[in-house]
């Protein structure tokens, strides 16, 4: 068992980039590239996942990872089920805010902004591309909802599987993506003493409004 103690003595200096207002580019989603790129380039595990944050009716927060799939006309894309808690949360309150977290270069993005859902062609373009056993698997989990075991889930895979058998599987209403229209996006990146880098830019129509936050 960790305890207290152990934690409050880790500690980390962040030494290894830094960041400048007067050098960064002026869209945002340069820098975001650039950075998702050696987030890659370092082959660091998952380098596209980020936590999604939504708000539940009840106005609570609500956050899981997800896998960001690209970034297309400056928009955010991911896919989920529509019917799972997230859809359901982004249907009733369509904004939400994004995580990357790319800690082997002490860099963290955050993202923020309207959420509304993608077009069916390209939501079906998307699916069609998913290896067949992730097309069933989006199929048959009822994503979110309690289930009675696994083997229901492996069964219902089982028989979605089978019924298939050499057709094209067809993407369901209730899966899909959703867009990201950022209307913040803000870089950290970690420096000495805990004064580390934090550079927001806030979208002002076409143009990108430059700041700097304090850590
Ligand atoms: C690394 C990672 C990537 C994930 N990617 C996705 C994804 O792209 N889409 C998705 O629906 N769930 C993904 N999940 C699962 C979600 O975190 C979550 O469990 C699921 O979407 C249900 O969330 P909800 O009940 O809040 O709607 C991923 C989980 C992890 C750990």
């Amino acid at each position: 068992m960790m305890t207290n103690k152990d934690l409050r003595s880790f500690r980390e200096e962040y030494t290894m980039h830094s960041l400048d207002e007067s050098s960064v580019p002026p869209d945002p989603l340069v820098l975001f590239d650039r950075w998702l790129g050696e987030a890659i380039s370092s082959k660091l595990p998952e380098p596209n996942a980020m936590t999604l944050a939504t708000v539940t009716p009840e106005g609570k927060p609500s956050a899981r990872v997800l896998l960001l799939k690209e970034v297309d006309q400056g928009r955010f894309i991911f896919y989920t089920n529509y019917e799972s808690d997230k859809g359901k949360e982004l249907l009733h309150q369509p904004h939400g805010a994004l995580v990357f977290l790319w800690l082997e270069l002490q860099r963290q993005v955050r993202v923020s902004g309207p959420v509304s859902r993608l077009d069916a062609a390209t939501s079906d373009a998307y699916f069609a591309l998913r290896p067949r056993p992730s097309q069933v698997g989006a199929i048959v989990s009822p994503q979110s909802r309690i289930i009675g075991g696994r083997e229901e889930l492996e069964k219902a895979f089982e028989k979605r599987w089978n019924d298939a058998a050499d057709q094209v599987i067809k993407r369901p209403a209730y899966w899909g993506g959703f867009a990201l229209v950022p209307g913040r996006i803000e870089f950290w990146q970690g420096r000495e003493s805990r004064l580390h880098d934090r550079i927001l830019y806030t979208n002002i129509g076409k143009e990108w409004q430059i700041s700097r936050l304090a850590p």
